[in-house]
């Protein structure tokens, strides 16, 4: 995806999007219960180690790889691992376009908000279907349209408040990527079969609207650089109109309430 952050220089407290990605989480999770016992699962673009850490916990058994591209994404990730004490889990520097993996060497392949967004997502995919044992199945949560993501979406809005056009930046790809067939077909033209794709919804909460407000500003990428250049007035009047936006998901005792969704793809070698 063009516009990514640089991941190797981001202070960003991760664990603050668990919530936002609580569906996509679960989604994963459920769809990775049928690996096998003492199976060998791949995260792709693993960043600081969810959901890898979290279903080590869950199954002890796996033996489970975390790649990413950025050096101190997988120092987070392996530090994060120490805890658990299972040195059948590890953390990788490697690129998901070029995996450094003999094939057919894994049972699945995962990944969240990594593969099919960041990367070249064709190699990214011929990749994962190269390293799959037969019968292996690489299953992906991404982002879906912009309308699914609803701190992006707002977000947005609220830039298109107070900058001119030109200066908005340019989230499409987001449509673009998520547009009907066009991620099933490069699962397909990579030899997966048994594509399938699904929506996962869920709600993200927030205390209220300065803990909603401060949340999208936290957000990595161009969205957030673009907030950052805003003068205090123009920061003020994209605060109002978030307020205003806000409003038909704010509740009686003033929390809030979030629609998410996100695609979940799967495909099978
Ligand atoms: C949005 S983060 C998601 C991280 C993690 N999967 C999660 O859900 O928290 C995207 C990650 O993709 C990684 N990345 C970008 N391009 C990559 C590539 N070609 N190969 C491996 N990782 C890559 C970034 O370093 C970053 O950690």
């Amino acid at each position: 995806m063009s516009d990514q952050p640089d991941f190797d220089h981001l202070d960003v407290d991760y664990d603050q999007f668990l919530p936002l990605l609580q569906g996509a989480n679960d989604g994963l999770l459920a769809a990775l219960a049928t690996v096998p016992e003492s199976g060998r699962v791949l995260d792709l673009a693993c960043g600081v180690g969810e959901p890898a850490v979290t279903l080590a916990r869950q199954r002890p058994d796996l033996r489970l790889t975390g790649i990413d591209i950025s050096e101190t994404q997988i120092e987070a990730a392996r530090s994060r691992a120490a805890q658990l004490g299972n040195d059948g889990v590890r953390f990788e520097v490697m690129s998901m376009d070029a995996l450094e993996l003999d094939t057919g060497s894994v049972d699945a392949v995962m990944s969240r908000m990594g593969a099919l967004m960041m990367g070249d997502p064709i190699r990214t995919v011929r990749e994962a279907a190269r390293v799959l044992v037969p019968g292996g199945r690489l299953t992906v949560a991404v982002w879906g349209t912009l309308d699914m993501h609803a701190a992006m979406r707002l977000g947005l809005r609220c830039l298109e408040a107070v900058l001119p056009a030109e200066q908005v930046p340019d989230l499409s790809v987001f449509d673009k990527l998520a547009a009907a067939g066009v991620r099933e077909g490069i699962l397909r033209e990579a030899g997966l079969t048994a594509v399938d794709s699904r929506t996962l919804r869920w709600t993200f909460e927030r205390a209220d609207f300065e803990s909603w407000w401060s949340f999208v500003l936290a957000i990595p990428g161009p969205m957030q650089d673009a907030f950052r250049r805003l003068g205090q007035d123009a920061l003020g009047r994209a605060r109002r109109t978030m307020a205003e936006l806000a409003a038909p998901c704010r509740r009686r005792d003033g929390s809030y309430a979030f629609p998410m969704g996100c695609q979940l793809l799967s495909g099978r070698l």
